[in-house]
């Protein structure tokens, strides 16, 4: 393209959607970015046409205000649009507005995820319609919806674009004035920007990227973040001496003599904003363009763009101003009816006022009727001279008008916050705790704490500022836990006026909630300690004493481990009903037996007793505020370890659903992620479960370090990696991450952390270290009065880790080990501590204890496990000659080792057999038992009709059901019998093809 070319729609470059408004000017200086952004458009159109997905790009303006970016984006508007199917999309921040969660995102998707089609929609959506539909103002927030984390929007916007892109690709996605966007769409967009490369998007930003011109200090850690984006980055520079010289020639005639011409030039410093405003001075001032005159430029400059309240008066005067000041009030697409209101005009007057705006060239007017500054500079300009009573006053009356116009309290709050305070007005303060609790629902806290904290220096009633400091403590919940301590202790302040009873105990819950979460269990326990003996109400007390029983038994340690138990059966036994904090008393104990190692039956008993027909019950679901995730965590956590898989996994599933949907994004899906994980490594499953984990890892990285819920995950995932015969990397990620006593210093990691790190330790076969670990953690485990040994397997192992040593010692330990695995009574302790005696014994002993093992372990879910056992029972066998049957233990080792994908157990296996002369794997056919066994009922039904060569079509008849089905029943009976229709007779035991009764009379004949 030619500079020539290039006239553009670049005059009233900010215009809103104004596209259609602005004047054509020729944009100079800028044919290396023109080419760039043609490039960019082209490369995207093409990519896509070649069937292209991951060609996304992201290209950047930068310069100093009024250097030309908005005109250039303009520029890849017209030509993204000239392309065909290709949609744009476009939004802009405003000063004013940056404060209004997702003012950015909802302008750049809401037009275009309105207009799709409803089934389209649910597509796109998928499960986060409940998040993303509200945070972008499509969809009312559901009835009884709680706080949106804000990582949850992010998260779902994520999936949002993923799903949109392809279907409106390709897409070119605009943001101007990103400086100016909110904290709530920056933080997505930036993070956004680093992958847009993986979809069809290609990414426009334009901002300044000096600080100051960034709003406030708390966008810094995103401007910053906007600076190391890493794209086509174009900082755009000054415009030449000859190209002014043209601006000015082409406005005043070619009289303008050179040294007038280069004086401008050097007093607007090639900035094209300050050299079309200085060209109207000049214009307006008559100054003719010669050499004499140059001196006056400096002067007429700083009255161009230096405007004071003065000018602005002189200039407008004082009843235009008023409706400029209420117009920069409202920011951009200024509706003429609010503006009137605010500036509390009659609509003649507002008339006058915005045909003398026009005329000085402050406002302009949108296609779609609303105004608009012709450039944000103007805009800052005014809205900075406002005095401030004014300011503050007329933010009020904004308030008010918005409200009466019917566009919400979210749209008015803003403005509220920025009124005059110290009245007392509850009015106010009830207006902004509503808007508090709005913001909640669109997931955006902070600006929920804005207002919050603005009500607080109403200030409210005595009788009201303790809940206020209560709700602000709530907003920060998933967010800030700092701040959530201070103010729920604010709020719980003795020396103020109390809060309302019911809400003590809401915030004590609350207090001790985010106190655990940052590992301070103890202090967490105590709180609800202390304030349950205070309270009266029968129900909040055992609420909160329920509470404190919870947090310590989430402690690494505690003083009186028995004592508590104890106290725990005695609130159980005393239990009135089954109501909600009843059977979350029920679901502390069943969790606190099955630690204890108590009768498995025992805490199955309690915890089915939680659940309704399987589900958890209203109030202790898992997004359920009361009691919050630890309680349904407990009773998946006591079904995982007691054999009742299962049911774990659908509480867990649950539990992922469930946040995705609460857009529950931080700890709460990380957690649910790692139960999982964990549910899948008990059953064996370890390729899923290390998937799960290293998820639940990132989310808690994500969040901080080396939270409990990376020392959980990292735990599991070490155990996993052991398990799948990968001890180095094990190795390797427990010293990175620091996984080795003395542990977290105040959470008790799940399971137990001494035991995986003595289990690693026996691995690396380093027994001394092993040995010691191990010791200690059976030594704090006794205190406590835990014995589960599946959650801290630490006697078993140590056996191993001191049996060439001290075998007596070791003996006394397996068979504690498996005395403590009888108690508890369920098949996989048992066949666990059974298979962990017979390492330290050998011979016949060995064998006898395997074999037991075996079967108490293929009846339990633990299949792994079950795997080691067949392979040790498979070694244990051939060691003392019993080749045939270690043959048979270990084919089956292998299948089921390969199942769970424990690699490195399937090549001992193969080892062992390979070293002793045996075939590393089974010679020929399966059995015909078994392949049959594999087939269901469908597919023998089809097999038999095969094998007899009825062809598909018939045989689709013959059952009455689709010849895709068939097909497909076909496909798993030839995969299953390890042939094609040739061999299918004998593969599966039966008499070859009777193609035709009479034919083989014939040859009988
Ligand atoms: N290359 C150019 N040649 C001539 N005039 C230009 C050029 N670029 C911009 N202008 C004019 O300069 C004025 C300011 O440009 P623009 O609004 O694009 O600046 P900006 O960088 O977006 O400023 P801000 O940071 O304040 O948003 C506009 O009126 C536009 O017409
Ligand atoms: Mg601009």
């Amino acid at each position: 393209m030619t500079e020539q070319e290039n006239a553009i729609r670049a005059g009233a470059g900010s215009a809103g959607d104004g596209d259609g408004a602005a004047p054509r000017v020729r944009l100079r200086d800028r044919d290396a970015e023109l080419r760039s952004v043609e490039a960019a458009v082209d490369r995207l159109c093409r990519g896509f046409a070649a069937g292209g997905t991951e060609i996304g790009d992201l290209l950047t303006f930068s310069g100093r205000p009024g250097i030309g970016k908005t005109s250039l984006l303009h520029e890849v508007r017209r030509l993204a649009k000239l392309r065909e199917g290709a949609t744009v999309l476009f939004a802009r921040g405003g000063e004013r507005q940056f404060k209004e969660p997702y003012h950015v995102l909802r302008q750049l998707l809401q037009p275009v995820l309105s207009d799709l089609r409803p089934e389209v929609f649910s597509q796109v959506m998928g499960t986060w319609e409940e998040v993303v539909g509200p945070a972008m103002g499509i969809k009312q927030p559901k009835a009884g919806a709680r706080r949106l984390d804000p990582q949850g929007v992010r998260d779902g916007l994520d999936y949002v674009i993923t799903q949109l892109a392809p279907r409106r690709a390709p897409m070119v996605m605009i943001v101007d004035d990103l400086h100016w966007a909110d904290g709530e769409s920056l933080s997505w967009l930036t993070k956004f920007a680093i992958r847009s490369s993986e979809l069809p998007v290609l990414l426009v930003f334009a901002f300044r990227e000096d600080e100051n011109d960034w709003p406030t200090e708390t966008q810094e850690p995103f401007r910053k973040d906007v600076l190391r984006l890493k794209g086509r980055k174009h900082e755009l520079n000054r415009l030449t001496l000859s190209s002014v010289t043209d601006m000015i020639r082409a406005e005043l005639g070619d009289k303008a003599e050179d040294a007038f011409c280069y004086e401008f030039w050097n007093v607007v410093n090639g900035n094209p904003f300050e050299a079309n405003a200085l060209l109207d001075q000049v214009r307006d001032q008559e100054l003719e363009p010669v050499e004499e005159n140059s001196r006056q430029l400096r002067e007429l400059a700083v009255d161009a763009t230096g405007m004071t309240l003065k000018s602005w008066l002189d200039r407008l005067g004082a009843s235009t101003l008023r409706f400029a000041w209420a117009c920069a009030m409202l920011g951009t697409d200024i509706r003429v009816d609010l503006a009137t209101r605010i500036s509390t005009q009659s609509t003649e007057g507002a008339r006058d006022s915005i045909k003398q705006l026009r005329k000085q060239r402050v406002l302009t007017q949108t296609p779609n009727g609303n105004l608009e500054f012709v450039h944000p500079l103007i805009a800052s300009s005014i809205y900075n001279t406002m005095p401030d009573a004014t300011r503050l006053g007329m933010h009020g009356i904004a308030a008010a008008e918005i409200e009466n116009a019917g566009l919400g309290l979210l749209a008015a709050s803003r403005h509220l916050v920025e009124t005059h305070s110290g009245e007392g007005d509850d009015r106010i303060v009830k207006k902004l705790r509503r808007a508090a609790v709005e913001h909640q629902l669109i997931g955006a806290p902070e600006a929920a704490q804005r207002c919050l904290h603005r009500a607080l220096n109403e200030p409210p009633a005595d009788e009201i500022k303790a809940e206020v400091l209560y709700e602000l403590g709530c907003s920060a919940l998933l967010t800030d836990p700092v701040a959530t301590v201070n103010q729920l202790k604010l709020a719980l302040d003795p020396d103020e006026v109390p809060l309302r009873p019911e809400l003590r105990v809401d915030a004590t819950f609350r207090l001790s909630e985010v106190l655990a979460h940052s590992g301070e269990l103890g202090q967490a326990a105590l709180v609800c300690q202390k304030e349950a003996q205070q309270t009266a109400d029968p129900a909040g007390r055992q609420r909160l004493q329920a509470a404190s029983f919870m947090w310590h038994a989430f402690r690494k340690s505690e003083e009186d481990g028995p004592g508590r138990s104890a106290r725990l059966g005695e609130m159980c036994r005393n239990l009135g009903g089954r109501t909600a904090a009843d059977r979350a008393v029920l679901a502390m104990r069943a969790w606190d037996l099955t630690l204890r190692g108590a009768p498995s039956a025992e805490a199955l008993a309690l915890a089915d007793e939680v659940l309704d027909a399987g589900r958890l019950p209203k109030g202790l679901g898992w997004t359920d505020t009361t009691w919050g995730f630890e309680l349904p965590s407990m009773l998946g956590l006591t079904y995982i370890y007691n054999d009742r898989i299962a049911q774990a996994e659908r509480l867990a599933a649950d539990a992922i659903i469930q946040f995705e949907i609460a857009g529950w994004s931080g700890a709460h899906r990380g957690f649910a992620y790692f139960l999982m994980g964990l549910a899948r490594f008990r059953r064996g499953l370890l390729a899923e479960a290390e998937d799960f984990l290293r998820r639940a890892h990132r989310i808690s990285e994500r969040i901080g370090q080396r939270l409990p819920l990376a020392w959980d995950a990292i735990g599991v995932l070490v155990d996993t990696l052991i398990a799948r015969g990968r001890v180095e990397e094990a190795w390797t990620l427990a010293n990175d991450f620091g996984f080795h006593p003395p542990y977290h210093s105040t959470a008790m990691v799940l399971p137990d952390a001494a035991s995986l790190y003595g289990k690693l330790l026996v691995a690396k076969e380093k027994y001394a270290g092993a040995a010691a670990a191990l010791t200690e953690a059976g030594a704090q485990l006794e205190v406590r009065g835990w014995r589960n040994t599946v959650w801290a397997p630490w006697a078993g192992h140590l056996a191993i880790a001191i049996a060439r040593d001290e075998p007596e010692r070791a003996r006394d330990y397996a068979e504690r080990a498996v005395q403590d695995a009888r108690n508890f009574g369920t098949a996989s302790a048992i066949g666990s501590a059974l298979r962990l005696q017979a390492r330290i014994e050998d011979g016949q002993a060995a064998v006898e204890l395997l074999e037991d093992a075996v079967t108490y372990l293929g009846q339990s879910p633990a299949g792994y496990e079950h795997a080691v056992a067949l392979v040790d029972l498979g070694a244990a066998l051939r060691r003392v000659g019993r080749l045939d049957d270690a043959q048979e233990y270990l084919y089956q080792g292998i299948e089921l080792a390969q199942h769970c994908s424990a690699e490195g157990l399937v090549d001992r296996a193969r080892r062992e057999l390979a070293n002793y002369g045996l075939r590393p794997n089974r010679l020929g056919l399966r059995d015909f038992r078994e392949t049959i066994d594999t087939l269901s009922s469908a597919e023998w039904e089809v097999a038999k009709r095969a094998v007899q060569g009825v062809p598909p079509q018939r045989i689709a008849d013959e059952l009455g059901v689709p010849i895709g089905l068939v097909n497909r029943r076909l496909a798993a009976v030839y995969r299953k019998a390890g042939s094609g229709p040739d061999g299918l007779a004998s593969a599966l035991g039966l008499p070859p093809q009777q193609r035709d009764a009479s034919g083989l009379e014939d040859l009988d004949d």
